[in-house]
């Protein structure tokens, strides 16, 4: 079995997105656009991984996992210059396929049918290529009838070789013995003064050795990211392909149009997005459940059956059969159990709340643990923070909380427990106790408002 490599240039400047952000960490669905292209390259099962990283390498590194290779190349010279770098860590490697970083749009179904044109045909170079209405900026391949001649770049181009439409896209296999002899003969003589990774090629043809095409039928593939403008078209081309993906695993979207979901995300079937849902990081959601509209999930998880409507949620785990909203804020450390209802103006932050438990309406719940079947009053506030410390308060089983009540931490509400609407409580209320902390009324007879 011939050994196989993959090698992703990302050491250019990505000077136009105008950003403290190298280019290629620029997110796309959630996700940085060099991370796009690295998870395609795994999924076709290449064993290796190598990135070229330059500019911003650094914040590059920080964000890849262990397993890419870093190879540095510390003057960007040219594609060629880049490949130039990668040759020495290639003993071993037969073939390698290379690729963008700032083309995230390749997909591993081309990716497979590149790597197989270039076996079978067994070439020196294989060229993914793409035809372009309008293909300003880019190489042209250059054919006599059927058979490659070699890459020329829009800078070097004649009038006449301007108009050809089939442009190289950048993403290639070599074979690595073939490409280390021809990558000593290619110079910067030409009016960019680079090394032109694109120069072998004709190398190849003049010495007699195959250079093969496979023209992809998606242009987004060969897109390649230089602009915020380009960022929004890559964005959308995800987004479609991410939505129909769900769709086709058994997600019904209402609105696919105003339906946005991370490449993180995971979802089971018959779950129903409504319009206005936007699921976020890695967020979960179980069979059955119903999200939306107006719901934004950042790394939650959903359980089975579950409703959430016109909801805010960040790192919140909702139970099975639970219902949310409408106009819930569920911050990070919430855990619901199964069958909770948390209604509308409901703050909860870093609880746990049991199951069957309620909190319908206009109430904060924070740093607490609250048992089953509790019922929380409408206006209920624990006064978790002293202004220098967090305090926890325990809400025991059936407990049940009155209206408007306030919770002043640490303090504990027995099993069972009754606290009167609008008492402050600050003491710890036994079992099967009520508690009732308010001045009794007093009535002024005959009161008129306007003396005068
Ligand atoms: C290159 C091709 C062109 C092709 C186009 C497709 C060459 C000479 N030309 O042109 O035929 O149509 O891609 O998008 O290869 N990079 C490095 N180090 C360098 C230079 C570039 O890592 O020294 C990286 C860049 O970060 C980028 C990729 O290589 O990810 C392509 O470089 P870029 O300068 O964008 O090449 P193009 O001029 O667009
Ligand atoms: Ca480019």
């Amino acid at each position: 079995m011939p050994h196989w490599a993959a090698v992703i240039m990302a050491a250019g400047k990505g000077t136009r997105m105008k950003s403290k952000l190298p280019k290629v960490m620029h997110l796309l669905a959630g996700k940085p656009m060099l991370q796009h292209v690295i998870d395609c390259v795994r999924s076709v099962q290449i064993p290796r991984t190598m990135a070229i990283l330059g500019h911003g390498r650094e914040q590059v590194e920080a964000a890849l996992d262990r397993e890419v290779e870093i190879v540095v190349q510390e003057e960007q010279l040219g594609t060629g210059h880049a490949i130039m770098q990668v040759i020495p860590h290639c003993h071993e490697v037969d073939h390698i396929i290379v690729l963008s970083g700032d083309q995230p749009l390749i997909r591993p179904e081309t990716l497979q049918k590149l790597m197989d044109v270039h076996r079978s045909s067994q070439a020196a170079a294989t060229i993914l290529t793409a035809a372009f209405a309008n293909p300003f900026g880019l190489g042209r391949i250059i054919k006599e009838g059927d058979v490659f001649l070699r890459v020329v770049e829009e800078k070097d181009a004649t009038a006449e070789e301007r108009l050809i439409k089939e442009i190289n896209t950048g993403t290639y296999c070599f074979n690595v013995a073939k490409l280390r002899e021809a990558l000593k003969n290619i110079t910067p003589k030409n009016v960019q003064g680079e090394y032109y990774l694109t120069d072998v090629f004709a190398l190849f043809h003049s010495q007699g050795d195959v250079v093969q095409t496979y023209c992809t039928e998606d242009v987004h593939e060969a897109l390649g990211i230089n602009s915020r403008a380009q960022l929004a078209v890559a964005e959308d081309v995800i987004r479609q392909r991410i939505l129909t993906y769900w769709m086709e695993e058994g997600v019904t979207l209402i609105d696919p149009s105003s339906t946005f979901i991370e490449a993180g995300v995971v979802l089971k079937r018959d779950i129903v997005l409504q319009p206005f849902t936007i699921l976020k990081g890695k967020t979960y959601i179980e069979e059955d459940a119903v999200i939306g509209p107006h719901t934004t999930l950042t790394d939650c998880t959903v359980g089975v059956g579950s409703e959430v409507s016109h909801t805010v949620g960040n790192q919140a785990i909702i139970g099975n059969h639970c219902t949310i909203g409408p106009f819930a804020y569920l911050r990070p450390g919430t855990i619901l159990a199964d069958k909770v209802k948390v209604g509308d103006f409901v703050e909860i932050k870093n609880s746990k709340i049991g199951v069957g438990s309620k909190i319908p309406h206009l109430s904060y719940v924070g740093d607490s643990l609250v048992g089953e079947s509790v019922n929380i009053g409408a206006g209920t506030i624990t006064c978790n923070y002293d202004g220098v410390n967090k305090s926890k308060t325990i809400i025991r089983d059936k407990a049940f909380i009155g209206s408007n009540t306030n919770l002043v931490a640490p303090v504990e509400i027995g099993e069972g427990a009754v606290t009167g609407a609008g008492s402050t409580i600050a003491k710890n209320v036994p079992a099967h106790t009520l508690a009732v902390e308010r001045s009794t009324q007093r009535h002024i007879e005959n009161w008129v408002r306007n003396k005068k």
